[in-house]
This record gives structure tokens, C-alpha cells and sequence, in this order.
């Protein structure tokens, strides 16, 4: 058997079927909805918004809002064809597997670790930024100094007494990934219902910041609503290109992250009730609600403050720093978001645990990682092995990488197996015509194709170093790849 073994449709199916032996099947179209939105509403709103529009585009983020949303969309109606087609755990590392082979799906799989692992470690990140101001504007207590909640890679804008401070580790983010990953192995039903809660409170508080911001919109802030095109060097000496078209395309692929999450609903397929009908209501559901959200959202924050307000003092914990400055007489909603967004950051963590270990899962019952790595608890029934690796790895990326890598690593990596996904619709629609599809994506192949052009273009748009990035990855997970996966394949025996 080779590199283009297909794992057998049969195989897939008889392996969905036979949910006794493996997870239970507990949540509903509701709650993979809720899931979904609990995935996406996060970091990328909360966080990465304001660097894009520092950064990349100004106002017209909200231009880049609708790029990512048109590829999201495109890409969760070929997310949602294979998900009620091949009900199961892995997402798209098991539909590669089924339609382009073994190495593809290896690929695939490998890079889904920067969406879930890298991205949880990302909000973990957001999280220890939005923290500082739980201690000092609700608690009244002393910020964490900006060494123990900074990478070693960055360094802070000179303070009052001009003095610049550098990272060692960021102690907050590890902490709250490791907490996350223990209430993990406890078991997804009570996290799922934590979740539903923290849903609520998430949407809410968009919504609020949305009504009582407009009010705040500055019309100048909005002027000109796209920059005209020019380099921005950052205060870590790094360059961006900065308005025009190339802003817009990079602002997408930025705020792209804002979106990652709603596939994330397919991974859990195993443990759904009903999932060939529960599945494309979870995925488009949820990226329907947020698109609306984030264009909105973003007009709002980007009318509160000037650009140059994200690159300095509003830097980190964005939102609410304009909030404080631009929205006088509203210091309460700034500490309301500040709560609100530390748990909501919590469930999109969660939910990207869920789907990296489920991702792991798939992969180690394939043989294509170790073993044990889908042993399941004999209490919690919950993959134990996985997330405690998982919390090894997110660890490391959220205590000593900036937000800002980690961020875009995990745009990338997305967008990449998005395009896979896309591709994959096409290909089984012609090697398995007859396989039932409860949901099937319109137009084929023109939706695929499309979904593949608007996120290579974002792709484009991250620039060269994230390619590179994403390069090295890819060729590090080769050489895991060769060096054990293909040798401890199943399907070789
Ligand atoms: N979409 C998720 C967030 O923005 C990953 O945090």
C-alpha cells in the first residue's frame, strides 16, 4: 500500500456506526450551533481586529471581514457535504483520507495542529492580555509584569519613564490552557453545557458594544475608509503592507482567525445525534450569526479610535482600551467585556482542545500516531492521552510565542486545509456519486473552486514569512510522516 491508500468509504462508515465502542453521541443540532459560535467568537474579534486594522487596513478591515467571510462560506458548504456524508471524528483529516490518500490526509491532519493546537494557544495569549485588565480595573489590583505575560521574543512600547521591558514567559496563558485541558479530560458533556452559558454572555456582549459604540463612531476615524498603500514598520521592526488592496487581502487573512471554530462542529460528528442533519445547520448556522456580527462589530471599533490608537496604547486588550478612552461614561461596559470575553475566550480554547484531540484521535486509530493517543479514559471516556500531549504542545506555544505568529500560523494552516476541503468535495463527488449526501453543496464544482481561489488569495495576503512558516511545518510533519506514520499505517495490513 502506498502514499495514495484511500481509507476505504466502508471502513468510515461501519467506524461511525459503531459509536458504542467509542464516544458517546449526546449533542444536538443546538448545541453544535452553540458549539460552533463558542468556537468562533474569540481572539480574532476581540484581539486580532484591532492588530489588523493597525497593521493592515485601517478601516477597511471590515472590508477584510467580508473577504474571510465569502471564503468561510464557501468552504463550510463543502465542510457541510462532507460532514453528513462521513459522520465522524477528525474533520477534514478524515475526509482527505476517504478522497485524496494517505499522504494528503497526513498532510492535512498535521496542519490542522496549527488550527486547533497553535490557535488554542492563541487565544490562551488574548486571554493573558484581557487578564491585566481583570486585575487592574476590576480587581483594583497590580498588573502581572509585562515579563511573565510576554513572549521572550517581544519587547513593550518605551513606558512613562521610557524604559522598554522584554518577555520571558507568558505564565497566564499556560495557565489557563492548562486548566482547560484538565476540565477536558473530565468529559465534553459538562463542558459543552459550560459552554452553552458562556455563548450566551459572549453574543451578548458583541451585540452590546455594537449599539452603545455606534453612538461613538467618529466619522474622521472611518476617513479615508481604505489607506492608500504604503509600508508600516512595527515597533518589533517588522513590516506590513499597509492599505490598498494588498491591506484588504491581509486583514482577511488576519482576521480570518475570527472565524476558525465553525468546522471545529464537524470534528465532534461522533458524538452527535442525528449528525447528517445536525451537522450543516451547526456549521453554516454559526457562520451565519457571526459574519453579521463581525462586520458590524468591526465598523464600530475601527470608528472609536484612530489607527494609530491600535498601534500604541490600545495595542493589547484592544477593545476595551478604546472602550476606557473613546466611550466616556461607559468604564462599567469595559469591565463587563472584560469578564464576558475572559470566559468566552475560555470556551474557544475549549473547543479547539476538543478538536485537536479529536483530530489526535482519528489519526492514532488510523496507526498514523501512536497509539495510545486514542486510548480513552476508562472513567471520563474522554481521549486522556491525547490532551495531556496536546497540553504539552499548546503550552509551549502560548508561553514563549508572540500572539501575533501564533495568530497568523493559525489563519494559514487553517485556510490551507480549507482549500483541501474544497478540493475534496470535487474529487469524491466523482469517485463516490453514489455515496448518500444529506446535505449537498450547490453548484459543484464552481463553490469549491471558488472557496479555493478567495482563500488562497488570503493566503497570498499573509505574505511571505507565514508561507514560510507554514513550509517549515509542513516539511517537519514529512519527516514525521516517513519516519513513523507510513510504517505504522493500518491500512498497510
Ligand atoms: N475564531 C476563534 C477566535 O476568534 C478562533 O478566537
Amino acid at each position: 500500500m502506498g502514499l495514495f491508500t484511500k481509507k476505504p468509504m466502508h471502513l468510515l462508515l461501519s467506524e461511525a456506526a459503531d459509536s458504542e465502542k467509542g464516544m458517546k453521541r449526546t449533542l444536538s443540532a443546538g448545541s453544535l450551533v452553540a458549539l460552533g459560535i463558542g468556537a468562533i467568537i474569540g481572539a480574532g474579534l476581540f484581539v486580532r481586529t484591532a492588530a489588523a486594522a493597525a497593521q493592515n487596513a485601517g478601516p477597511s478591515v471590515t472590508l477584510g471581514f467580508i473577504v474571510a467571510a465569502v471564503g468561510c462560506a464557501l468552504a463550510g458548504l463543502c465542510y457541510a457535504e462532507l460532514s453528513s456524508s462521513i459522520p465522524i471524528s477528525g474533520s477534514a483529516y478524515t475526509y482527505t483520507y476517504a478522497t485524496m490518500g494517505e499522504l494528503l490526509a497526513w498532510i492535512i491532519g498535521w496542519d490542522l495542529i496549527l488550527e486547533y493546537a497553535v490557535g488554542a494557544a492563541t487565544v490562551g495569549i488574548a486571554w493573558s492580555e484581557y487578564l491585566n485588565n481583570l486585575l487592574v480595573q476590576v480587581l483594583h489590583w497590580k498588573p502581572i509584569a509585562y515579563e511573565w505575560c510576554h513572549s521572550p521574543f517581544e519587547h513593550s512600547i518605551p513606558d512613562a519613564m521610557g524604559m522598554v521591558h522584554t518577555g520571558i514567559i507568558n505564565l497566564p496563558a499556560l495557565g489557563i490552557v492548562t486548566a482547560l485541558s484538565l476540565l477536558l479530560i473530565k468529559g465534553t458533556q459538562e463542558s459543552a453545557f459550560v459552554n452553552g452559558l458562556i455563548v450566551i454572555t459572549k453574543v451578548s456582549i458583541v451585540i452590546l458594544i455594537i449599539i452603545l459604540g455606534w453612538g461613538f463612531v467618529n466619522s474622521t476615524n472611518h476617513t479615508p475608509y481604505i489607506p492608500a498603500a504604503s509600508i508600516y514598520t512595527d515597533h518589533q521592526g517588522i513590516d506590513h503592507h499597509f492599505g490598498g488592496i494588498m491591506g484588504i487581502l491581509g486583514a482577511a487573512g488576519v482576521v480570518f482567525f475570527a472565524f476558525i471554530g465553525f468546522d471545529a462542529v464537524s470534528t465532534a460528528a461522533q458524538e452527535t445525534k442525528n449528525p447528517k442533519k445536525a451537522m450543516p445547520i451547526g456549521i453554516l448556522g454559526s457562520l451565519a450569526v457571526c459574519t453579521v456580527l463581525y462586520i458590524l462589530f468591526a465598523h464600530v471599533l475601527t470608528g472609536l479610535a484612530p489607527v494609530e490608537f491600535f498601534r500604541t496604547d490600545g495595542r493589547e486588550a484592544s477593545v476595551v482600551a478604546a472602550i476606557n478612552k473613546f466611550m466616556p461614561g461607559y468604564a462599567w461596559l469595559g469591565k463587563l467585556v472584560t469578564i464576558a470575553i475572559l470566559a468566552g475566550f475560555s470556551s474557544v480554547i475549549l473547543v479547539m482542545l476538543l478538536g485537536q484531540s479529536r483530530v489526535f484521535y482519528s489519526m492514532s486509530k488510523d496507526g498514523l500516531l501512536p497509539k495510545s493517543l486514542s486510548t480513552l479514559h476508562p472513567k471520563f471516556h474522554t481521549p486522556y492521552k491525547a490532551n495531556l500531549i496536546i497540553l504539552i504542545l499548546v503550552g509551549a506555544f502560548a508561553a514563549f510565542v508572540p500572539g501575533d505568529i501564533v495568530g497568523d500560523m493559525t489563519s494559514i494552516g487553517t485556510l490551507f486545509a480549507f482549500i483541501l476541503v474544497c478540493a475534496a468535495v470535487i474529487i469524491l463527488r466523482k469517485t463516490n456519486p453514489e455515496l448518500p449526501r444529506q446535505f449537498k453543496t450547490p453548484l459543484v464544482p464552481l463553490v469549491p473552486i471558488l472557496g479555493i481561489i478567495v482563500c488562497a488569495a488570503m493566503i497570498f495576503g499573509l505574505g511571505w514569512t507565514n508561507w514560510l512558516r507554514l513550509f517549515v511545518w509542513l516539511a517537519i510533519g514529512f519527516l514525521f510522516y516517513f519516519g513513523y506514520s507510513k510504517k505504522n499505517s493500518k491500512l498497510k495490513d
